[in-house]
């Protein structure tokens, strides 16, 4: 192969003997786990139920109905509001945790699968508009309640010139910015680290495979639209989301509401 960079990249698609990765790992070593998401020391705000009938944002009927209707959208209203019982739901398919596992609670289950239970992922909102919330950028803390299927996120700062702002951090992809919500997804690659050590990178990228499907299923049975993006600009977002773009990075993007066509 003449491009050996494209070489590379291609075999980093393969799988390697995971096993020789993980024996010199720092989980392997009896480090402690990382935690598994961020302390806030920001007010916790709970979101409106999904989980009662009166408030129940699910509207698909059967799975093979949802998987016909599931598809990419990019037009949305831009006073169309999405509620908070939306947006919890949509947050809790996510990254919800429903129990901590193994010694020391050193793993947990997810509404998402994750290669060794590692969930190498935060979720960011940036909220232009749902109902009762202020607009700006929002961190979704799964730690609030595990096991319960409640949502709690943190208001983080305002975004100046939302629109213009959201377009620059998404790549030029203006559509996004209508959107009531944007899920911007980033990554803690020493989570997944502590137990795959070198080979680690490559089961979180298709970790996040299935993130996104969620989100797209999610949306679809609340009869929302959604497309995911992975073209936007790194630093912007990693400044927007104050992350230090090695130990957390932006990894992917997900814009979800009303579709207007
Ligand atoms: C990994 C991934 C990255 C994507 N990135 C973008 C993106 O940056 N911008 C965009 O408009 N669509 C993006 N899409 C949406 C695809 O273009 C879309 O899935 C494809 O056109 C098929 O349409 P469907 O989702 O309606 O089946 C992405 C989809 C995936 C799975």
């Amino acid at each position: 192969m003449e491009n050996n960079q494209i070489k590379q990249n291609r075999d980093f698609m393969k799988c390697p003997i995971l096993g020789e990765a993980m024996k010199v790992s720092d989980q392997s070593k009896g480090l402690p786990h990382p935690p598994h998401g961020k302390m806030v020391d920001t007010p916790l705000i709970t979101l409106q139920s999904f989980n009662e009938e009166h408030n129940n944002p699910i509207k698909a009927g059967d799975y093979s109905t949802l998987l016909d209707i599931r598809r990419s959208v990019r037009t949305y209203g831009k006073t169309v509001t999405m509620t908070q019982a939306q947006l919890a739901f949509l947050l809790y398919s996510t990254q919800g945790i429903q129990e901590y596992r193994g010694k020391n609670e050193a793993f947990t289950l997810r509404t998402v699968p994750s290669g060794g239970c590692r969930h190498p992922f935060e979720t960011y909102i940036a909220v232009r508009n749902v109902e009762d919330l202020q607009p700006g950028i929002y961190y979704y803390s799964p730690m609030a309640y595990v096991g319960e299927k409640k949502v709690a996120i943190t208001f983080l700062e305002t975004l100046e010139d939302y629109e213009n702002r959201i377009t620059q951090m998404l790549a030029g992809q203006s559509w996004a910015a209508n959107a009531p919500v944007v899920l911007f997804l980033t990554c803690v690659p020493y989570r997944s680290e502590w137990r795959y050590e070198k080979h680690s990178h490559r089961v979180m990228l298709i970790d996040l495979g299935h993130v996104g499907q969620n989100i797209m299923l999610s949306a679809a049975a609340m009869g929302l639209g959604s497309c995911c993006m992975a073209a936007y600009d790194q630093d912007l977002c990693d400044k927007a989301l104050n992350l230090d773009g090695v130990d957390e990075y932006m990894v992917y993007a997900a814009s979800v509401g009303m579709s207007v066509t």
